[in-house]
């Protein structure tokens, strides 16, 4: 199965997200909303996007008491965004109830449950990073032992780096979803991102949404690069 490519609109006005999101359209219906832009426009932003024809992931990366990341998550799922994601290192409760959350809160509203992910390591970290943090494991482990985690509190899937995709697909099984940034075509930069990797090498790991910004958003001509982005995706 071929993954879905998420944009991500890292812009610091809501105009030219929106453009942009006119300009792909024809490539994808996927976009991702993050700290950035939602600190310009809030959630207005995901329903505008949704209102073109767009799907968003919302990428605000909750972490924080379980109490607050649920009451923030309550609100966050009202706007029709299809996944939604908070830091498994979180922990085990945040995990759980943010899960029921989601659940509870999408049945009553009468909408489809949006795909709930757990951030592991982020992408612009590697083993050097967390052994500055006192964490002797690679990154490898860690990332899966966060995955092994969210498995067990009932979240959807996890988002981590394509090195890490065959190994949580061999151990959570193929329907645990996985999204990963620190995607960088071999003509591409790699900007502060670390554990990157090329789409052909995320889509042979078995990754479901690549999530790209910059290779894209910061190119001249975004809509020729997604579509190049595509075609290598196809064969
Ligand atoms: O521009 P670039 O392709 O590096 O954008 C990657 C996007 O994915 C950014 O919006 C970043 O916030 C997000 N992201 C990430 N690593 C994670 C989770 C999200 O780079 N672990």
């Amino acid at each position: 199965m071929k993954p879905e490519v998420i944009v991500a609109l890292d812009f610091n006005e809501e105009e030219t997200a929106l453009n942009t999101v006119k300009l792909l359209l024809t490539q994808t219906k996927y976009f991702k909303v993050g700290l950035e832009l939602f600190s310009v426009s809030c959630l207005e932003v995901v329903r505008k996007i949704r209102d073109l024809g767009g799907k968003v992931f919302l990428d605000l990366k909750y972490f924080d008491i379980p109490n607050t990341v649920c009451s923030a998550v309550r609100e966050a799922i009202k706007s029709g965004a299809f996944m939604v994601n908070v830091h498994a290192l979180g922990g085990r409760e945040l995990l759980l109830r943010t899960s029921e959350t989601v659940k509870e809160t999408a049945y009553a509203l009468g909408m489809e449950k949006p795909i709930v992910v757990a951030v592991t390591l982020l992408t612009s970290m590697d083993g050097s990073d967390l052994s500055i943090l006192g964490i002797k494991e690679s990154a490898e482990s860690f990332v899966l032992k966060l995955s092994e985690l969210a498995k067990n509190c009932g979240l959807d899937g996890v988002v981590c780096s394509a090195r890490e995709v065959r190994k949580i697909k061999e151990n959570f099984g193929k329907d645990f979803i996985t999204v990963v940034p620190g995607i960088r075509p071999s003509w591409s930069q790699k900007n502060d991102q670390k554990r990157t990797a090329t789409p052909e090498f995320a889509k042979e790991s078995g990754a479901d949404y690549l999530v790209i910004g910059r290779p894209i958003t910061r190119s001249e001509k975004p809509l020729e690069v997604l579509s190049k982005i595509k075609k290598s995706l196809l064969t």
